[in-house]
């Protein structure tokens, strides 16, 4: 099985990215035979979406990429950072330009909804943003698990506490199933 992960954040230092690298790892210790392959959104950034910019230029190129990334793959783990109660809008640049190739952004591939907070949240309210329009967006949920006070809650290798190593656990094993 080959699984695409990434944090939907632009921020170097992602603690987003820090959870989905940890959960990808996870993933391979319960199937070795798991293939991951991890993208840095920075490398998708492009011009705002506009829809006069599409009527000039059509989907900007790397738009098509990501969402070819999309279809290659068998599933998804991705880590939401919070911004303001949703994505990011470095996110929701890169998933605007992708629904122009097709609203399915998530072309039905089993997926894992992770996110992480530094407030106790775990971010709630973006991971019930996805949720709530993921029919629509092809988002076919197995798992979801948020990680709230992160400087607690991350080791800076690992996570410390029990009920959040369950959780992603949990949350992972549900594109074993
Ligand atoms: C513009 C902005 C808005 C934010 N809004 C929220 C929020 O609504 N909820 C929350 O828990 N954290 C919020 N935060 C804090 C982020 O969760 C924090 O910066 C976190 O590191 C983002 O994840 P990342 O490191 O993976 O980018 C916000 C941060 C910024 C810069």
């Amino acid at each position: 099985m080959k699984v695409l992960v990434f944090s939907a954040s632009n921020h170097s230092q992602s603690i987003n990215g820090a959870l989905v690298g940890y959960a990808a790892k996870r993933l391979q210790v319960f199937d070795p035979d798991v293939e991951i392959e991890r993208l840095d959104i920075n490398d998708f950034e492009m011009p705002i979406y506009s829809i006069d910019r599409e009527k000039a230029d059509g989907v900007h190129p790397l738009a098509q990429a990501f969402f070819d990334k999309i279809g290659a793959a068998d599933a998804l783990v991705v880590s939401f950072a919070e911004y303001n109660g949703f994505v990011t809008a470095a996110w929701k640049n890169i998933y605007d330009w992708m629904s122009r190739i097709d609203q399915k952004v998530w072309q039905d591939k089993p997926f894992v909804l992770l996110a992480a907070t530094p407030g106790p949240r775990a971010g709630d309210n973006v991971l019930k943003s996805q949720e709530l329009t993921a029919p629509f967006f092809g988002m076919d949920i197995k798992g979801k698990y948020g990680v709230g006070t992160w400087r607690e809650a991350w080791d800076g290798d690992a996570l410390t506490k029990d009920e959040d190593i369950a959780g992603v656990d949990a949350a992972i094993k549900g594109l074993l199933s």
